[in-house]
């Protein structure tokens, strides 16, 4: 996507424009705003892992028939995001949410946890966090960022097998949060989307509800999505950019 520079110009305004008129603003992060802090999105490089399609390593049903291999795949995913630091684009949304306080609610995909160690509070995990665990038979559940776990670790109340608590394909999303998140969009005037191939459901769902509310959309992305026919404006470039360049100019 090349535009002239007046051209980006204009949509920075234009984009700066909507945000500042904004009573109440939503946003919609996916694996994109973790890119340019070296997290791998889900379909940019092949969406393989050791030859398994993602697909395949993160359902209920792989889990099922090899435990041992989803460990590996997400103990793999753990320890690669020890290395791992926010980086501008989520450094802006944290000042988005300290200029608007509680007219401000960050939804994510992203299980890297990321928004949070960035700083945001007012944050709706849609598909859980990689850092927690929690056991396949009760309701034991913990939050171990940076810590290795055994090849098949096991729930230390029960004994039972301990997942990642994360969302799988073909699983339910935590009711409670997707409900939070709905509710957010449903009163928001503005909703940015960012970083998302907006493919997947029913997190996708929502740049569709947020125009249905009269909210103005806009997109932050490298290229065209099913989102973009939905935004007023599509910023295209790397969101580590563009989202700060937008807060730069809400300052002015
Ligand atoms: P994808 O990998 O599907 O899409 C990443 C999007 O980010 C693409 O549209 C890229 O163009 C864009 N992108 C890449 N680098 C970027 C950058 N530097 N700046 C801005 N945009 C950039 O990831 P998601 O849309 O998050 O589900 O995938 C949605 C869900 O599918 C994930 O949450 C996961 C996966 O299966 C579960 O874990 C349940």
């Amino acid at each position: 996507m090349h535009h002239s520079i007046d051209e980006i110009e204009d949509r920075l305004d234009r984009a700066t424009n909507l945000l500042r008129q904004a009573k109440n603003v939503a946003v919609l992060t996916g694996a994109g705003i973790s890119a340019e802090s070296g997290v791998p999105t889900f379909r940019g490089g092949g969406g393989l892992w050791e030859g398994h399609p993602i697909e395949e390593v993160a359902t209920p049903e792989g889990f099922a028939r090899n435990p041992a291999l989803v460990w590996r795949f997400y103990n793999m995913r753990r320890e690669a995001l020890r290395q791992v630091l926010p980086n501008p684009g989520h450094l802006a949304l944290v000042a988005l949410e300290q200029r608007l306080r509680d007219r401000f609610t960050l939804i994510t995909q992203n299980v890297d946890g990321l928004h949070a160690i960035a700083g945001n509070q007012r944050l709706l995990e849609i598909h859980g966090r990689l850092s927690r665990v929690r056991c396949t038979s009760c309701e034991f559940s913990r939050d171990c960022p940076g810590e290795s776990l055994p090849a098949l670790p096991k729930c230390p109340d029960c004994g039972d097998l301990l997942r990642p608590d994360v969302v799988w394909f073909h699983e339910m999303l935590p009711q409670d949060i997707w409900r939070k998140a709905e509710l957010a969009v449903t009163r928001c005037d503005c909703f940015l989307v960012v970083g998302t191939s907006a493919v997947v459901y029913p997190a996708a769902g929502l740049v569709q509800t947020a125009r249905q509310h009269g909210a103005s959309v806009i997109e932050f992305n490298l290229e065209q999505t099913p989102a973009s026919a939905l935004a007023h404006v599509s910023l295209f470039g790397p969101s580590g950019k563009t989202l700060p360049e937008v807060m730069q100019r809400l300052r002015t």
